[in-house]
């Protein structure tokens, strides 16, 4: 069974999809972290963004292995590292390139083959597997979401104002759902959870009863 959970940055998309892989027993892909694998090796590697195809030999290159909740590329475990400031604000010029997005569809498609997964990202129900049995498309206000984020980076050691998580955050939902390819789109048939007020696991257990109720079609 292929379950997608869609939305917008920092609605708990990330926590609670890999919570829910578990409790399933099934594969947990995190598909961002493969855009944020690829903008941390261009930018170690001096990649001059501006320059689209020879991102695209990079991304082509790189061997971007999700070992849950390990990241690792190329043999070396980049986990921490794709998740900075600095990482998740180059992430989109990866994530807005064509021939990056037609890679790593390739491979999200060819790592769920065979398998039961819970795949977590923004087209993961609408272009990536269309056909999935159970979509879902998590969501919370734009307030909650960036103190939300800023709770996680904190815990990280970073210290940025609400003021600045909430305008990059902003930045990064225009940016995700005006792309022209794979855009942030709920799937016609997703049923949509907003986490407003939700405990993690009051959102587990909804995502829970949605994927059973599915499985009992
Ligand atoms: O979910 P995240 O914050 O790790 O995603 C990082 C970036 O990658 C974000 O700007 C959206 C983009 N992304 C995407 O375009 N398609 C996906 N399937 C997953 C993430």
């Amino acid at each position: 069974m292929i379950v997608t959970i869609d939305g917008p940055a920092g609605a708990g998309k990330s926590s609670a999809a890999k919570a829910l892989a578990r409790r399933l027993g099934f594969k947990f892909l995190d598909t961002g972290a493969m855009y944020r694998a690829v903008a941390l090796v261009a930018i170690r590697r001096g990649h001059d963004f501006s320059q689209a195809q020879p991102l695209i030999e990079l991304a082509r290159g790189l061997n971007i292995e999700l070992a849950s909740p390990r990241v690792m590329v190329d043999g070396e475990d980049v986990s921490d590292a794709i998740r900075t400031l600095e990482i998740t604000s180059a992430t989109h010029y990866a994530a807005d390139n064509p021939g990056v997005r037609e890679l790593m569809v390739e491979r999200q498609r060819q790592m769920a083959l065979g398998a039961d997964v819970v795949t977590e990202g923004r087209d993961q129900g609408t272009v990536v597997f269309p056909e999935a049995e159970c979509k879902i498309f998590l969501t919370a206000s734009a307030e909650e979401r960036a103190s939300r984020r800023l709770g996680e980076l904190r815990r990280r050691g970073e210290h940025p104002s609400l003021e600045d998580v909430l305008e990059q955050q902003n930045q990064r939902d225009l940016r995700d759902s005006v792309r022209k390819c794979g855009p942030l789109k709920k799937a016609a048939d997703a049923i949509e959870v907003v986490t407003d007020g939700m405990t993690p696991d009051e959102v587990l257990a909804r995502l829970e009863a949605v994927v059973r109720s599915k499985m009992r079609h």
